[in-house]
This record gives structure tokens, C-alpha cells and sequence, in this order.
């Protein structure tokens, strides 16, 4: 099969590398807007790279993935899905609620396949969070605390791309706890910081943000994030129960120093970023991709996942902004026929 990759940068080149290895792809088509980009990872991976989306189409691919910036998914997964042409797309569909709903409409119309880039729900460690929860290992379900801490901050000039950091960072932590818990969020109350570096103020952002959520079946839920967390990329997520206690995300590179004299060492070699510690994830995510592409598998993440994710990011920004609880039924859900 030939896969079409439009956008080679970050996320576009990683996912590229794991495509062109696969034994199940015969090659790829690499576009960016950036066409220098697109040829130097199309060289280096022995693929062939194209001048720009049109060719894509033009040329004649079995499936699409979608790694550009955010603002373009939500048109691309259109012009794919009108294309009859399966997708998968990184998170998230759109920056709002009305282009992601489009763009499932398009899927939903086609009947074309829309894979979800959250990659969390093929780590080994959220997987097993998920099982201890499923069976009733934890006991009653009464807190779950989920955080999300980059680094070193984007370039600057990506922040007004990003969607603002509910939006794209924190949705991975609304997805993976809706995943792992098997619940809905009922209301959230969030708040944001911008007291840290000058670019978040200037891209109307935050650096730090935090929301307190409600889960359908009372459990309480907190999830933060910022993207300035000098110990280094620290993703973490604990589930307490009546009958215990289970962790994601520690381990022995867990940015953590503990001030206790019989602490554990502080690590040695500290997680940096997403692209090492959510390696082996987007290596599973793509080849699940595949093998939904062969029929093989359903489909992980559809866009309904998706859309139930930017719902609560959404309920996050209103709430921090209007400083005040939000209930989930004050965000619109849906629209367009074919979506639940
Ligand atoms: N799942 C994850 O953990 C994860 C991690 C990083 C990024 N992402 C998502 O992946 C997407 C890309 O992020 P990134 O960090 O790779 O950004 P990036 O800036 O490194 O790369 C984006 C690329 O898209 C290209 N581009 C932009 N608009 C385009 C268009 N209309 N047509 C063709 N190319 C276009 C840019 O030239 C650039 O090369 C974002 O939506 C982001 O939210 C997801």
C-alpha cells in the first residue's frame, strides 16, 4: 500500500520513519508546506516527496495521515474523506467545535475510516492502568490525579497554532482519563497561569493550567500541565482506590527528587520530552493504523473520541475563563447527522 504523509515536521517525521519501515507499506508520499522539509525526510528515508497536497490526491494514495499543524486538519480530513480515502489524524481535529464537527460529518458521510492520534492509549503503562481498573483491582475508583509537564516550551511562533494548552496539551490527559476510567466527566472548573515566560501572555495562553473534573460516577479527577518543567517531561497519572493505589509514569527516568532521607535516588537520565518517552506509543498507534487499514483490526480512536475530548478542553477554557464550574451539557455535543 502507499500512504500519503501531509506535514513532515515533528510528529510528521516520526510517524514517516515508522510507516517506511513497516513491511505492510510499499512506500510513501511525503508533502509539507514547507517542500525543502518534505524532500530531506523523503531523501533520507528513501520515499518519494511531493510539491504540495494536490499531488497526494492527484497521485493516488491508499490512505492519508495528517501531521500538519492543527489549524489544517480539519480541511484535510474533509478533502481526504471526499477522496473516499481512510485517515488518521493527530490530535486534535480542529482548534474548535464547529470545524471538528465538519470534519467528522465529512468521515461520517464518506464512511471512511478517522484514526485518532492519542497515543497514550498504547502505553504499556496507561494500558495497565486501564486493566487494574477494569478489574476491580483499585476497589472504588475516588481520585484520579493526571499531570502533564513539558520541559522546555514550544517555539513561540507554534503557540498561536496550538489551540492554547487545554487544547493541546491537556486534552491527551482528558483522553486517557476518560480511556482508563471507562467514565464520562459530568463538570469541570479549571484556571490557568501566565506568570511564567512572556510568549504564553503574548499568545493569549497560558503556561500552566489545572482543572479540577467531575466523573459521571462521582469520582473525583485532577489534571495539570505546563510547559516549563526545568526536572524535565514528567506524565504521570494516579488512580486511588478504596482498595488501592496504582501509578503511570514512574519510573526510573521520572523527573522526581524526593526530599525524604530514604527516598529513591533521584533519576539519572530524566525524560525530556514526548518524542522519547512516547516512543514505543506511536510506533503501536501507527501500526494499529496499518492493520486497520488491512481490516484487520476495528478502529482504536475514532473522531468521536476526539470530539469528546476538545468537549472538555472546551468546558476547561470557558471555565477558567469565566472564572466558574462548567457542566459538560453546556458544550455542545453534536450537530450533524451520523455523529451520536
Ligand atoms: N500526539 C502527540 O503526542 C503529538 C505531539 C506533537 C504534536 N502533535 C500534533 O501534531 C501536529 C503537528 O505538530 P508538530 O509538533 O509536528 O509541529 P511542527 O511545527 O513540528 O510540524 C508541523 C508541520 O506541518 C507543516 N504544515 C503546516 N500547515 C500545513 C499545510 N496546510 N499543508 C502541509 N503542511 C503544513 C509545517 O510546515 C510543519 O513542517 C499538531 O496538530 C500537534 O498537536 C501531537
Amino acid at each position: 500500500m502507499r500512504i500519503g504523509v501531509i506535514g513532515t515536521g515533528r510528529i510528521g517525521t516520526v510517524h514517516a520513519n515508522t510507516l517506511s519501515r513497516h513491511r505492510e507499506v510499499g512506500s510513501l508520499i511525503l508533502t509539507d508546506a514547507d517542500p525543502a522539509r518534505a524532500q530531506r525526510l523523503a531523501h533520507r528515508l528513501g520515499e518519494t516527496a511531493a510539491p504540495g497536497v494536490d499531488e497526494i490526491f492527484r497521485w493516488g494514495v491508499d490512505a492519508v495521515v495528517i501531521t500538519t499543524a492543527t489549524p489544517a486538519h480539519a480541511e484535510l480530513i474533509g478533502r481526504a474523506a471526499r477522496s473516499g480515502l481512510p485517515v488518521f489524524c493527530e490530535k486534535p481535529i480542529a482548534l474548535d467545535l464547529p470545524g471538528t464537527l465538519q470534519a467528522l460529518g465529512e468521515v461520517a458521510a464518506a464512511r471512511t475510516v478517522l484514526q485518532m492520534g492519542f497515543q497514550r492509549r498504547f502505553d504499556a503503562g496507561y494500558a495497565g492502568a486501564r486493566e487494574a481498573v477494569r478489574a476491580g483491582r483499585l476497589g472504588r475508583l475516588h481520585t484520579v490525579r493526571a499531570l502533564t509537564c513539558d520541559q522546555s516550551p514550544p517555539p513561540a511562533d507554534w503557540l498561536p497554532l496550538s489551540g492554547g494548552l487545554f487544547r493541546d496539551t491537556l486534552i491527551h490527559d482528558f483522553d486517557i482519563l476518560r480511556w482508563v476510567t471507562g467514565h464520562e466527566v459530568r463538570d469541570v472548573y479549571a484556571a490557568g497561569s501566565d506568570a511564567g515566560p512572556a510568549m504564553f501572555r503574548e499568545a493569549g495562553d497560558v503556561g500552566t493550567g489545572a482543572a479540577l473534573l467531575t466523573l459521571d460516577d462521582g469520582t473525583l479527577a485532577t489534571a495539570s500541565a505546563t510547559r516549563v518543567n526545568g526536572a524535565g517531561y514528567d506524565v504521570r497519572m494516579e488512580l486511588a482506590g478504596e482498595r488501592d493505589t496504582v501509578v503511570v509514569g514512574l519510573d526510573d527516568r521520572t523527573p522526581l527528587a524526593s526530599t525524604e532521607p530514604t527516598g529513591p535516588p533521584p533519576a539519572d537520565k530524566p525524560w525530556t520530552g514526548f518524542l522519547e518517552r512516547f516512543a514505543p506509543a506511536y510506533e503501536a498507534e501507527l501500526c494499529a493504523f496499518v492493520e486497520v487499514l488491512l481490516g484487520r483490526r476495528a478502529n482504536p480512536c475514532d473522531g468521536h473520541e476526539a470530539l469528546q475530548a476538545l468537549r472538555i478542553a472546551e468546558a476547561c477554557e470557558v471555565s477558567r475563563r469565566e472564572r466558574r464550574a462548567v457542566a459538560m451539557a453546556e458544550i455542545p455535543a453534536a450537530a450533524l447527522p451520523g455523529i451520536d
